[in-house]
């Protein structure tokens, strides 16, 4: 995997909340359909507590929505508050009422401990830097329950020996040039430090395409 660029999590919160409604209407309809294969792979059951990180427009947390009981809340977070509004104007538009959404940060999650049965994040670790990738992990784990499921989407590659065009690119852009042009993200390998969280019954899902992506999948 290659490093992030340098940019700072207000650069990020910047930049995704001022293109919150373009990512909306562009890369968000395209990536819709891994999100559709991986909330299948999350077999969720109606009585499932359900957070996602990292909402962005709000058309997964909308899917989550409609899997559960109409009486359970799914929770939702993002750092931009941009992307928070257009998810929050997503949800009305598809009259979905049982999801609550707050600004917070993957780093730091305002949840207790043990709290949820899924924890969903889809293409956020794929614009973090390597270091902070251990730190969100732990957060994800310390906020699922015994038992419960970690659900990962990201942007990635078939293997680790594969370099692709993007990770070519990106070192060569200036970090906030790759933060405005390709959302600063580039192909990450999920799955071993998924499993050096302490996460057990890994899998990955390797989804190739026009954005090949990643499914990878833990249980706490
Ligand atoms: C590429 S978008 C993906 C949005 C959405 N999950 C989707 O698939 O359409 C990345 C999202 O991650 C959010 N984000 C980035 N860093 C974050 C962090 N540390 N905590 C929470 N959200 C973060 C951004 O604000 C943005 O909404």
């Amino acid at each position: 995997m290659i490093e992030a660029g340098k940019y700072t999590s207000h650069q990020i919160r910047d930049i995704y909340s001022r293109r919150s409604r373009i990512y909306r209407n562009t890369v968000a309809p395209l990536e819709f359909s891994n999100h559709l294969r991986a909330i299948e792979k999350a077999a969720i059951r109606p009585e499932d507590k359900i957070l996602e990180v990292a909402v962005g427009p709000g058309l997964a947390i909308a899917e989550l929505a409609k899997h559960v009981s109409q009486t359970t809340v799914v929770e939702g977070v993002d750092i931009s508050p941009g992307m928070l509004a257009v998810a929050r104007e997503t949800l009305a538009a598809a009259h979905i009422t049982n999801v609550n959404l707050s600004e917070s940060s993957a780093t730091s999650l305002k949840f207790p401990d043990n709290s949820f049965d899924l924890l969903y994040n889809g293409y956020m670790l794929d614009l973090i830097p390597l270091a902070d990738m251990p730190v969100i992990l732990a957060e994800f784990r310390r906020v699922l329950k015994v038992g419960g499921r970690l659900v990962l989407l990201n942007m990635s590659k078939p293997n680790e020996q594969t370099t692709t065009f993007r990770e070519r690119l990106y070192p060569m852009l200036p970090p906030e040039l790759a933060l405005y042009l390709i959302g600063g993200c580039r192909p990450v390998l999920m799955e071993h430090p998924v499993i050096e969280a302490g996460l057990r019954q890994v899998t990955r899902e390797y989804l190739a395409g026009k954005f090949p992506s990643e499914i990878v999948i833990g249980i706490k």
